[in-house]
């Protein structure tokens, strides 16, 4: 008999359950009325008188065993349950991870950067809220200039001094201008406000990329060839006009026209039936600019360009709402795939 209480002890040492109720059906076999402890009780007085002690304390042994077993097996039992609830089923597959695309704005601002560094120019950033004298006054545009009013500005503290949310990145390179002696080529891509109503073909924050080259010698033509270079480049068309305007901070200015063509409905509706397309301002440094950086007008000359990204992207990938741009929408976000 000793031998029998023995193996039910390897039993119920061995003896696992992942449930409640698989845990219960032990205790009953052991514990329970006519369990098997109770079994082992009711042969007590049939035991030898010499071998009471030897029984009494096996049967007790296998007791306390069975016990402490399902007392074991409740708490993990618990736990498990507790720890369930808290993380959910932690054996379920992991969610899947989305891969992300760049935004239509940086594909795109990269690809300028890339035509341009091609040809030598690095990129230089500036601040967003700037100060009065480089978004305006080193430009050309002292304070009561009418010109001002080309750009409404969301200023952001007017006493003792102005600072304002950049109307252009142009002040990115007066910044460059000071900090670095001729020649220079450099763009300068970044955002911009204007306090301007938002509609499906302006809004009050956009993204710009201005270009400055300043060097000895530097002529209208090389802007011109610049220029075509970045369109053909860019939009595989090699045919521009510059139409005489103005910036004053270039002199003299034009206004850049690329030839879109008219073959699809969509060219007509884009071109307003002309086919050709304004795609930015640009100039030759006007020399008060270059002054007011300590540059001397009589040794240099520059060019300087100007384009709004969102409307270069707008052309690009047929968007005919600029506020797509800043609305996140997946749907529409999805849709662009880029290696740059
Ligand atoms: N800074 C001008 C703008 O934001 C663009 C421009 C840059 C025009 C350089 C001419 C030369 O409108």
């Amino acid at each position: 008999m000793i031998e029998e209480i023995k193996s039910h002890i390897a039993e119920v040492e061995n003896f696992e359950a992942d449930n409640l109720d698989a845990v219960e059906e032990f205790r009953i076999k052991y514990l329970g009325k006519k369990g098997i402890l109770n079994n082992f009780f009711a042969s007590f007085k049939k035991i030898p008188k010499e071998d009471k002690k030897e029984f009494g304390q096996m049967i007790n042994k296998l007791k306390t065993k069975a016990q402490d077993k399902i007392d074991s097996l409740k708490t993990a039992i618990e736990e498990q349950k507790e720890e369930e609830g808290i993380y959910g089923d932690l054996s379920r597959p992991g969610q899947k991870i989305g891969i992300g695309a760049r935004h239509p704005i940086t594909i795109v601002k990269n690809q300028i950067i890339e035509v341009f560094s091609n040809i030598g120019f690095n990129v230089s950033e500036g601040p967003e809220i700037e100060d009065d004298w480089h978004n305006f006054s080193a430009l050309n545009l002292p304070e009561y200039h009418p010109a001002r009013d080309m750009q409404d500005t969301f200023f952001v503290q007017t006493d003792p001094e102005k600072y304002l949310l950049r109307t252009h990145t142009s002040g990115v390179q007066i910044r460059y201008m000071q900090e670095n002696k001729p020649p220079i080529r450099t763009i300068s891509p970044g955002r911009v406000y204007r306090n301007e109503d938002i509609s499906a073909r302006s809004h009050c924050l956009f993204h710009q990329v201005e270009g400055l080259y300043v060097d000895k010698n530097v002529s209208f033509a090389d802007l011109k060839q610049t220029l075509l270079y970045f369109t053909e480049q860019l939009f595989g068309k090699s045919e521009i006009r510059l139409r005489p305007s103005y910036f004053p901070f270039t002199e003299p200015s034009a206004e850049v026209d690329i030839y879109w063509g008219l073959e699809t409905e969509a060219d007509h509706r884009i071109t307003k039936g002309t086919g050709w397309l304004e795609i930015m301002g640009c100039g030759m440094v006007d020399p008060n600019v270059l002054e007011n950086c300590d540059i001397d007008p009589e040794e240099f000359s520059g060019f300087a360009f100007g384009m709004g990204i969102e409307r270069i992207a707008m052309l690009l990938y047929q968007i005919d709402d600029i506020r797509m741009f800043y609305e996140n929408d997946l749907r529409f976000l999805k849709q662009f795939k880029s290696v740059i």
